[in-house]
């Protein structure tokens, strides 16, 4: 039997084994959200009334006193009578672009870099979300789904394109994106989910950003630079993109483009186990410091590896940055 959930003036049916985030979301109404895991506590709520069934929820993300207290994890959570909830944040209930299920067909699959592959998927209608949000694909004919950032600008809605890195015994990569899967084959897309995004453009202040990713976890960064920058020609954005050695770089032809047209945008690729290359080498998070003496007033955005992400978030505050200001996401393998 389906309950309701109500946050705020909106009502939503949820399913006896739907996650309450997934109800919400797919009824346009927005909760904070960030993994969709139960790992990092991001959509956290208050059961103001009515009763959970906490399901998976790790108990160091959700603590025992917590629990206590009537918090829940909206990701994990299944209702066992109608609830009322509410944000711990006091913003949860605002519009947002509803959770789907598409079916999209894979339109190229590109080698890039050392392992890993650009995946572009057509999908039969356009797909609403913001830059910086994320998708699950579903491993065929399992319930195995993985998440992939979306490179696109929110106008680019309907060819989706994803940058996927191997996994050694990978079930999504090395057992499938990376062997057997080929153009023309259909594919199972959920979403948009995450809040790794610009605020709304009315409410965009315009100021510098930075964006620091790891890997592939410069895949969000790119949909975000190309939207502040098309809202903003002038604006200063700083680029950088962590990894390894000089075979892990890609789309440096895309860097040089936006370089070229847009005076206050800056990529700088940075090495971390190739000292003698002609790049910048050590960890981006320490370049950045090294290259800015005060982010007073800018933005910073980190993707990649939890480290990084610490790292940064620890260089933004050194360069005297508003803990407001710092957005992260968290690369974390699946199987974590
Ligand atoms: S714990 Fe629910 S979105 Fe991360």
């Amino acid at each position: 039997m389906p309950f309701t959930a109500t946050v705020g003036d909106r009502e939503v049916p949820c399913g006896d084994d739907q996650p309450l985030l997934d109800a919400f979301l797919r009824a346009g109404v927005w909760l904070p959200n960030s993994c969709n895991q139960g790992t990092c506590g991001t959509c956290k709520l208050r059961v103001v009334s009515g009763a959970v069934d906490h399901r998976d929820s790790p108990a160091d993300t959700l603590t025992a006193e917590e629990r206590t207290a009537g918090l829940a994890l909206a990701c994990q959570a299944r209702l066992r009578s109608d609830v009322v909830v509410e944000g711990t944040g006091g913003v949860a209930g605002r519009a947002t672009h509803p959770l789907r299920d598409l079916v999209a067909t894979v339109r190229e699959l590109e080698d890039i870099a050392r392992d890993t592959r650009r995946l572009r998927l057509g999908l039969p209608e356009p797909l609403a979300f913001h830059a910086g949000q994320y998708v699950e694909l579903t491993v065929p004919g399992t319930t195995v789904r993985r998440q992939y950032s979306l490179v696109n600008t929110a106008e680019e809605d309907k060819v989706l394109e994803l940058h996927v890195r191997l996994v050694p015994g990978g079930a999504a990569t090395e057992r499938w994106i990376f062997d057997g899967l080929a153009i023309g084959d259909r594919v199972e897309v959920t979403g948009p989910l995450g809040d790794f995004v610009l605020p709304p453009a009315d409410e965009d202040d315009g100021g510098p950003m930075v964006l620091i990713g790891g890997g592939t976890g410069l895949a969000p960064l790119i949909g975000l630079a190309r939207t502040a920058l098309g809202r903003d020609p002038d604006r200063r954005v700083l680029l950088y993109h962590g990894v390894r050695g000089a075979a892990d770089l890609y789309d440096l032809d895309l860097m040089a483009e936006l370089a070229e047209e847009y005076a206050g945008f800056s990529f700088v690729p940075v090495l971390s186990h190739e000292p003698e290359s002609s790049h910048r080498s050590g960890f981006p998070t320490d370049v950045f410091v090294e290259d800015v003496a005060s982010a007073r007033g800018w933005s910073g955005w980190l993707c990649g590896p939890p480290p990084m992400v610490e790292a940064g978030v620890k260089a933004f505050k050194r360069r005297r940055m508003a803990p407001r200001m710092i957005h992260r996401e968290n690369f974390t393998p699946a199987d974590a």
